[in-house]
């Protein structure tokens, strides 16, 4: 269904599916030049976005992947994050983008969200993500979460980040749950 969305209930936050009508929001966030250096460029136009997120729509129903726009109690868009490329036991995400403006712990309810509901709701047993070199504030979030880089090429550092870790993570942020 292209315009009807699932949504988590964080504490300050919610995460809600994208639909075709966040097509624009999308489209401004990815064209924010500073914010985007280390995210894959964005090509086309909010018409061309409209279309890829209708193919994306089919992905989620599948539980494909999952794309959120992350937003206030009271439906403030704040930011954006993807869940995808699931394989057997681990997850990945990124796509993650948070307007200057938001909240200071929006950043990380959405990142205990993702993981909430990758580890408990998908069953996942670990998560996989790529962060760029040079990206050191978010390389730094990740590793002050417990993920731990296991590769890297010239261009990225290849990050896991387990359950079993997670749940100690957990204990340390849950005023954030
Ligand atoms: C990645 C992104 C979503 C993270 O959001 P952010 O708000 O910048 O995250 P921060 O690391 O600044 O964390 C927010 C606050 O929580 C604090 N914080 C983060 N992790 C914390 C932790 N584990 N414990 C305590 N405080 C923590 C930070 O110190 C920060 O507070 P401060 O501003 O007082 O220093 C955002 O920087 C962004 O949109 N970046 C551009 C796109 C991008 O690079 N995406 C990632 C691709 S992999």
């Amino acid at each position: 269904m292209p315009n009807s969305s699932m949504i988590i209930y964080g504490k300050n936050i919610n995460m809600r599916t994208v639909t075709t009508k966040d097509a624009e929001f999308i489209y401004n966030m990815r064209q924010n030049q500073n914010k985007t250096k280390y995210l894959s460029k964005v090509t086309g136009t909010v018409e061309s976005q409209k279309e890829w997120i209708k193919n994306y729509k089919r992905r989620e129903e599948e539980k494909k992947e999952f794309y959120f726009v992350i937003e206030s109690k009271d439906e403030k868009k704040l930011g954006l994050v993807r869940m995808y490329d699931f394989q057997d036991e681990s997850f990945c995400w990124g796509s993650w983008l948070i307007k200057e403006e938001a909240p200071k712990t929006t950043a990380i309810e959405s990142a205990l969200q993702i993981y909430e509901f990758g580890f408990y709701s998908l069953g996942f047993e670990k998560s996989h993500f790529d962060v760029r070199k040079g990206n050191d504030k978010v390389i730094a979030f990740h590793h002050r979460f417990g993920a731990k880089i296991v590769d890297e090429d010239e261009l990225d550092y290849f990050f896991n980040f387990e359950k079993s870790d997670y749940e100690i993570t957990k204990e340390k942020y849950k005023r954030y749950l």
